[in-house]
């Protein structure tokens, strides 16, 4: 194990206060952190002195100010280790790493100088000096974006020192060490893949430093990278179209709908607020979203017969603003609103009593907005009468005469035409219509008696009335006027 390198040199030296001559030289190697009492190298032999002479020379070891760590054995002409020796302790990074001291004798005084290399031992694991790494870094962070390292610290030197670092996983960064000028190493990690905060908010990776002893040493240090946020996703809507149906004249807060549209951001740039657009129809008057739950509801009035169908655009808008857009398309339903109109569109106020049945007196016309059974209309008209209503064409109704007349009987109609649409329930409005009956000349005068008997005195004054007859006639007027 020791290793000699003999020099034999004849140098003059002073020391103490005497003169000290004879002196030699040696060199032995060991490693560190050998046990008390290893033998570190012959001298007796390498300095061809006898063992008796170092007795009687009460041969001793000089270390000056230094520890000792090295002691001689003088019964046996042998170094050997008296105490601990630490490598890094003693040397830290320098190598080689040595121990420097003297043996000195008496009568007559020698010298003899003794270096003790002290070899490294694999005693030090690379270590790093925090337990933890943290980063905050932006999902939107470049790739190939640096991040520096702590570095790991190994007292060894050699191949017992740092030799390299490992980094896993390595989805998104690789490593990257650089050497110094110094000999240290500079660690980096590099970003090789995109972050995503909405897929993975915390990565957690390790780093390992090795060195190249044997058995080799290792240390590692956990990096924590907490994501942030950055506002790469837009609100979206499940449904770019939503339907929706309302009835006619309903009250104004009437809920239609509530939309919901997500982001997968966080924080504000995830919070969504709607409102409605602006369109060409007075959707963004007649309807109102809560900025905040996407309820929409009826603020205005609708009229089913205005208009049947409204478009709402809806826009859900993040902080970062970033946004989606989706339509409601409302149908507005129809309610029974509206009254039958009912429309006279010729009229004879008066007609001839020996008119021929099924002669058109009136014509009516019905409207009503109304659409379906709201707005199915039928008209009738009071019973008893010689008048019956019938449906020409869409929406238009004639009243006919339905059996022969008689102005004697009757000289004046009072017809009501009563008109209901078929919604539950049903709205109605009618019209009364009076109709006079004009006289024809077809009933001759009647006597009131079919005869008459007279008697009369012989010899009576000329021009005396006998007796009075009387007709008369049903008709009006001059056709009842009777002469005879
Ligand atoms: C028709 O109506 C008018 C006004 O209400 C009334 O004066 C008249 O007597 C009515 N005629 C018949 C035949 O009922």
């Amino acid at each position: 194990m020791a290793v000699r390198t003999m020099q034999r040199q004849v140098l003059l030296f002073t020391l103490f206060f005497c003169f000290c001559s004879v002196t030699g030289q040696v060199s032995y190697s060991i490693p560190e952190e050998m046990p008390k009492g290893s033998f570190v190298g012959d001298i007796a032999h390498d300095f061809g002195l006898d063992v008796k002479r170092l007795k009687s020379g009460k041969a001793r070891i000089y270390t000056g100010d230094s520890a000792e760590y090295i002691e001689l054995n003088r019964e046996r002409g042998v170094l050997l280790v008296k105490d601990r020796i630490d490598r890094e302790l003693i040397c830290a990074q320098t190598a080689p790493c040595a121990l420097h001291f003297q043996v000195i004798l008496e009568n007559p005084m020698e010298f003899y100088s003794i270096t003790v290399e002290v070899t490294d031992v694999n005693d030090n694991a690379p270590i790093f000096k925090r337990g933890e790494m943290k980063f905050k870094i932006s999902e939107s962070v470049n790739t190939g974006s640096v991040f520096m390292l702590e570095q790991a610290i190994d007292l060894d030197v050699g191949v017992n020192g740092l030799q390299s670092y490992l980094l896993k996983p390595t989805d998104n960064f690789v490593l990257k060490v650089q050497n110094q000028a110094d000999g240290s190493k500079q660690v980096e990690m590099v970003l090789q893949k995109p972050l995503d905060r909405e897929k993975q908010d915390h990565l957690s990776l390790v780093l390992t430093a090795v060195d190249g002893g044997e058995p080799q040493l290792s240390g590692a240090v956990q990096i924590n990278v907490n994501v942030l946020d950055s506002n790469d996703n837009a609100p979206v809507f499940p449904q770019k179209i939503y339907k929706s149906t309302l009835k006619e004249n309903s009250p104004e807060g009437t809920v239609l709908i509530t939309v919901s549209a997500s982001d997968l951001d966080d924080g504000s740039n995830g919070k969504i607020s709607y409102t409605i657009l602006n369109s060409v129809d007075d959707a963004s008057e007649k309807f109102y979203v809560n900025r905040e739950t996407g309820e929409i509801t009826l603020v205005g009035n609708t009229d089913f017969e205005k208009k049947r169908q409204y478009q709402i655009h809806v826009q859900a808008s993040d902080e970062g603003g970033l946004a989606d857009t989706s339509k409601i398309v409302v149908e507005i339903l129809d309610t029974n609103d509206n009254v039958p109109a009912i429309n006279v569109m010729s009229k004879s106020n008066i007609i001839a009593e020996d008119i021929t049945p099924g002669t058109v007196v009136t014509i009516i016309n019905i409207q009503d907005p109304d659409s379906g059974e709201n707005g199915n209309v039928q008209c009738n008209i009071n019973k008893n009468i010689p008048f019956l209503v019938s449906s020409t064409s869409n929406n238009f109704f004639s009243i006919v005469t339905d059996s022969d007349l008689n102005r004697e009987r009757a000289s004046e109609y009072n017809i009501t035409v009563t008109c209901s649409d078929e919604g539950v329930p049903s709205l109605s409005s009618s019209v009364t219509l009076t109709l006079q009956i004009s006289d024809v000349n077809d009933n001759a005068p009647v006597f009131e008696r079919s005869s008459y008997e007279a008697y009369i005195v012989e010899n009576n004054t000329p021009g005396l009335s006998i007796f009075t007859v009387k007709a008369t006639d049903a008709d009006w007027n001059q056709n009842a006027r009777v002469s005879y």
